[in-house]
């Protein structure tokens, strides 16, 4: 008979121990323990089923990964050009962001290219995916949707069905029944996702797991959730914005760096091949704060506009209230500007807001910033026809940044006539049409080429 064993794990880090713990030794939480029961199966030895040898690295093979394309371009760039066969991707956000929209989506594609999908439902009845593939077209033969929540009886399912892709909606309501705690619960999430994954690699079928957030936008469980698996995606936008921007924290098949860019409509999920049109369509023109700046997202550079609005401060403490861009970078920025070009900002209040719901993160676009907050101090508007980017150092210098040609080439294409760029970048630079490069190596000769 199978025997049971009582453990504690920490429900933010899973750290288990035998006896209950007030702190946790590993991540330092308080009172995180939970009692759990584990089933102990009778194990006869380890199964070591391919045993390989080690081998020089120059003598190993390279397999070329045979990706499959989802069929959604914005999801496949992100995933680094394609599904690969039996990877595993965690994909986490906001309840009500669209994850498994986008899944529904990605894999009724699949099915109709004839993959035979399975569709884990563990959060909705059969009726209410039904209902979401008729809006969203998703209704393929090949697509197998399933309402079950545990673990053994899931992979009974993989090993009958043999699917090509799997989904697991989501991760969090699934449980084994080697654990007795309750779904969601680290020793349950751990364990079941080691099963199913183990479980889709052996038959090299790729498996995307939903999982759900914490308040502080972290995926809930263990951190080893996110060991396990080959690529974590987040799909985040903020509320009311019809944007929602799919982004790789994790990747061991290609660059983090990219971004995939969803509009959600009506009919669900509609890629936005040219983020850098839409981003820009609101803009006002001749309003002084706002800012063209170009970021590099992965293989593709985008035009946002950076928002500011620089006012006295009421209070004794000014405000800095920042949304998409670095909270400390406005503030380097910010002091940057009083020291080196006495724009005295200490006592203003700073808001920055980047448009679209867009979260910015390169030093390429300091200069942008700078520029929107210089414009709404000085209240003089910057020419709506110019796009400025570049890196700012703390001595007031304004540094090369990396691949200028194609933010020019951008830049030129949405028909911008000016870049207010670095001057270490002009050389061998080519101009795109009849585009003018105004290079600046300081922010005082910056702030000039502004207004
Ligand atoms: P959903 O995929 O259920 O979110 P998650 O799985 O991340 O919790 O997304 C649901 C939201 O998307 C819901 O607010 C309604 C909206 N939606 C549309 O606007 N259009 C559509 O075609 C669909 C299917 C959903
Ligand atoms: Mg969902």
């Amino acid at each position: 008979m199978a025997k049971t064993r009582t453990i504690y794990s920490c429900q933010s880090c899973g750290h288990t121990s035998h006896k209950w713990l007030g702190k946790c030794p590993d991540c330092g939480g308080w009172n995180s323990f939970v009692e759990e029961k584990v089933v102990e199966e009778k194990k006869s030895g380890r199964v070591r089923d391919n045993v390989e040898s080690p081998q020089p690295i120059s003598r190993l093979v390279m397999a070329e990964e045979d990706r499959v394309k989802t069929g959604i371009a914005e999801l496949d760039r992100v995933l680094g050009g394609g599904l690969v066969p039996g990877s595993a991707v965690l994909i986490g956000g906001d309840p009500g962001i669209g994850k498994s929209t986008l899944l529904l989506q990605a894999t009724g594609m699949l099915a109709e290219s004839g993959v035979k999908v399975l569709y884990v439902t563990g959060e909705e009845s059969m009726r209410q995916i039904r209902l979401r593939g008729e809006r969203l077209k998703a209704l393929s033969d090949g697509l197998l949707v399933y309402s079950e929540t545990s673990v053994e009886r899931i992979i009974d399912a993989i090993k009958e069905i043999k699917p090509g892709a799997i989904v697991i909606d989501s991760i969090q309501a699934v449980y084994t029944e080697a654990f007795e705690s309750s779904p969601g619960s680290v020793s349950q999430i751990r364990e079941s996702a080691a099963r199913l994954i183990a479980h889709a690699k052996s038959f090299g079928a790729p498996v995307f797991l939903v999982g759900h957030v914490t308040k502080d936008g972290a995926i809930a469980g263990p951190k080893v959730l996110e060991h396990m698996v080959d690529t974590v995606l987040y799909f985040e936008g903020e509320r009311g914005h019809a944007f929602r921007i799919l982004r790789a924290v994790k990747n061991r098949y290609g660059s983090v760096m990219e971004i995939g860019v969803f509009e959600m409509k009506d009919k669900g999920l509609v890629e936005v091949s040219n983020p850098s049109e839409i981003f820009l369509a609101e803009r006002p023109r001749d309003s002084s704060g706002s800012a063209v700046v170009s970021s590099l997202e992965g293989t593709r550079t985008i035009l946002v506009e950076v928002q500011s609005l620089v006012c006295p401060t009421l209070f004794g403490m000014p405000r800095r209230t920042v949304v998409g861009v670095d909270y400390n970078k406005v503030i380097l920025l910010a002091a940057v500007l009083e020291k080196k070009a006495g724009i005295a900002l200490a006592n203003h209040d700073i808001f920055i807001k980047v448009a679209g719901g867009m979260r910015l993160d390169e030093p390429a676009i300091d200069l942008g910033v700078l520029a929107s907050m210089t414009s709404n101090f000085l209240d003089k508007p910057i020419d709506p026809s110019t796009v400025i980017f570049g890196e700012v150092g703390l001595a007031g210098e304004v540094r090369a940044i990396s691949q200028v040609e194609p933010r020019v080439r951008e830049a030129s294409k949405l028909g911008f006539q000016r870049c207010i760029l670095p001057k270490d970048n002009l050389k061998g630079l080519k101009k795109p049409g009849d585009m003018k490069l105004d290079g600046v190596s300081n922010i005082k000769e910056a702030i000039e080429k502004f207004f």
